[in-house]
């Protein structure tokens, strides 16, 4: 996002100013060892988890993971945007911003522009929910859905009237505000013809992490087709980021122990109109590891609740399966069925507030979850069950983080299958054991096999991009090394960063932080700061950068053999082809000589 403000304006400028001084005068820091520390800025906390890196220029909350340069600071503490952030900071350095930049903010203006309208709508439809003189239906509506004014207010509950031109009459003044409704998905355009999109709808606003309008959820009053609309992905709303209710649950409830992530928007509003504060719901996809991670962020428990019928436990498989890389130590995941028919909303209503908790609290830990999911239809007093159960849970628990977690898991394996958890880290490191029950041919199998990488190697890649970022200098150490091709979202970032200190090595931690303010990679970089620091110099980091490297290429080999041997165990060694027995003999060499 640095715009058209050049790069080397933006280096110098974070050259010159001390992160330490622009935090202190507006969060006091206090001294505490190398770093300083406080209260985060950011979440509700009783102990400082909030750091200020005055070597590195960087700041990083252990509590909520916010983190980056003193850029990214001023954007999120004071609110603004790149460039009045640069501004700020220049004043301070006593520096002149170059001029070129005057012309590019427009997309930021944009974004700006986009936020103002939705809020505009957002008030415009709750008015009408209060005056239009349709309004009596919408507010019945509410109310027979048990929902109070105060609850309709506190989620900016709104009403779309009937009518094709109401939203557009009332704030699209001039062409270019109609244009700007239209990229907002607010209104429509076909043809010569324009209209409103929401029409004769109950309106939810969904929020982002700042609390700005950025979409809508429009539900009809009666039984039509569609129930919802929602709004389009457009520059400042992502569907599959957003989780409707996380504003108000995090402005609710001062310290989160949990998020209950439902399936409705009415879930949500209901759970918190009988006290539930902490539900949020995804906009009627499936959760993804972008949610969780945001869950994470604020709470170390998420708690999912599924409909009870066949698709509620297909959706629990998959999120069960999206929450695994995420189980590091300290944070829990369980799981919560309606009663078949029921979801949250009809069941909170029926069972009240302190039976609904209690169900919350109850609900099943992951590991529980996950034997009963795995072991459904299977007979575990069987050898073949065993087989089986430790086919399907092994690569499952091998996504999970490294940690106590983990081992537990593996122990609870163990003992239900009474393997020993030596064999069965073999099972996870290599392949089963040939002489244990065959496994049956041709079965579905979870997942096909692809090259690409579990999670625990994903680790790898976002270790050395912490490696990468706080000691610049080792990069060195890469320059002259192929990475392995890994199909694995952190392999972008760390080539872009090396790509980066390659032309520019004299770049520090709090450059690199700011090069790619406001995109995937810039977040990626903060994700790095989470991991621990070992307290390496530039030379120490080299060598483990060195490490990491040939790691990744073992772990390559390993799983392109284990390919090959999946491959050969369900073929005829006679059926495969000359490339495969050929590639196959290179790696048995190769791993006999221990490479
Ligand atoms: P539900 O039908 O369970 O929603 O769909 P709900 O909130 O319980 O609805 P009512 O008002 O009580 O009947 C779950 C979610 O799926 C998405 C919405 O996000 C909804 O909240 N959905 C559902 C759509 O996007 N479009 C639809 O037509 C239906
Ligand atoms: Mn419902």
């Amino acid at each position: 996002m640095a715009g058209l403000i050049p790069q080397h304006f933006i280096d110098e400028l974070l050259a010159r100013i001390d992160i330490v001084e622009v935090i202190d005068r507006r969060v006091p820091l206090r001294k505490t060892g190398q770093n300083y520390s406080a209260l985060c800025p950011f979440h509700d906390e009783k102990t400082p988890s909030f750091s200020v890196n005055p070597d590195k220029q960087f700041y990083y909350c252990f509590g909520c993971g916010a983190g980056g340069n003193a850029i990214g600071f001023l954007m999120e503490y004071e609110r603004q945007d790149f460039p009045q952030a640069v501004d700020t900071l220049a004043m301070v350095a006593g520096l002149e911003v170059p001029k070129e930049r005057t012309e590019k903010p427009e997309k930021v203006a944009r974004r700006k522009d986009l936020h103002g309208l939705m809020e505009q709508a957002a008030r415009f439809y709750q008015k009408q929910l209060k005056e239009h003189r349709d309004s009596q239906r919408a507010k019945d509506y509410l109310v027979k859905r048990g929902l109070s004014g105060e609850i309709a207010k506190a989620f900016q509950i709104g009403f779309a009237p009937p009518g094709w031109d109401n939203l557009m009459k009332a704030l699209a003044s001039d062409d270019g505000t109609r244009q700007l409704l239209i990229d907002a998905g607010m209104l429509i355009s076909s043809d010569d013809k324009c209209y409103d999109r929401f029409r004769d709808r109950i309106m939810f606003p969904i929020l982002d992490n700042r609390g700005q309008v950025v979409a809508f959820g429009g539900r009809v009053l009666g039984d039509d087709k569609p129930k919802y609309l929602n709004s389009p992905e457009t520059d400042i709303f992502h569907k599959g980021k957003e989780l409707y209710g996380l504003y108000q649950a995090r402005k609710t409830v001062r310290n989160l122990e949990r998020l209950v992530i439902v399936e409705g928007y009415m879930d949500v509003v209901a759970l918190a109109q009988h006290g539930i504060h902490y539900a949020v719901a995804t906009l009627g996809t499936a959760t993804s590891e972008d949610h969780l991670r945001k869950v994470f962020r604020y709470c170390p428990e998420v708690v999912f609740c599924f409909d009870g019928d066949e698709a509620g436990r297909k959706a629990a498989r998959r999120a069960m399966e999206t929450v695994l890389p995420l189980m590091e130590d300290g944070r829990q995941a369980r799981f919560l069925f309606m009663p078949e028919g029921e979801d949250p909303d009809t069941q909170v209503r029926t069972i009240g507030t302190t039976r609904f908790e209690n169900l919350i609290l109850n609900a099943t830990p992951l590991e529980t979850h996950f034997f009963d999911a795995l072991g459904a239809g299977l007979n575990i007093d069987s050898l073949e069950g065993k087989a089986r159960l430790s086919k399907l849970a092994a690569p499952l628990i091998q996504r999970l983080p490294a940690g106590v977690y983990r081992e537990l898991m593996l122990g609870d394996l163990a003992k239900r299958t009474g393997l020993t958890a030596t064999a069965l880290q073999n099972v996870l490191e290599h392949n089963p054991p040939a002489e244990a029950e065959p496994p049956p041919r041709q079965e579905p199998r979870q997942k096909p096999p692809t090259p690409s990488l579990p999670e625990s190697k994903r680790d790898t890649l976002l270790y050395m991009i912490s490696l990468l970022l706080l000691h610049p200098a080792s990069a060195n150490a890469l320059f002259d090394e192929a990475l392995p091709a890994l199909n694995n979202p952190y392999q972008k970032t760390l080539e872009s960063v090396l790509a980066l200190l390659r032309k520019r090595p004299e770049s520090s931690t709090a450059m690199l932080l700011g090069h790619w303010q406001g995109q995937p990679e810039g977040e990626v970089l903060t994700r790095a700061l989470s991991l621990e620091k070992p307290n390496y110099d530039a030379e120490k980091a080299a060598l483990a950068l060195k490490e990491c490297l040939s790691h990744l290429h073992k772990q390559q080999h390993q799983s392109e053999l284990r390919l090959t041997v999946d491959k050969l165990r369900n073929a005829n060694y006679a059926e495969l082809s000359e490339d495969d027995k050929q590639k196959l003999r290179e790696m048995l060499q190769r791993k006999a000589h221990g490479d």
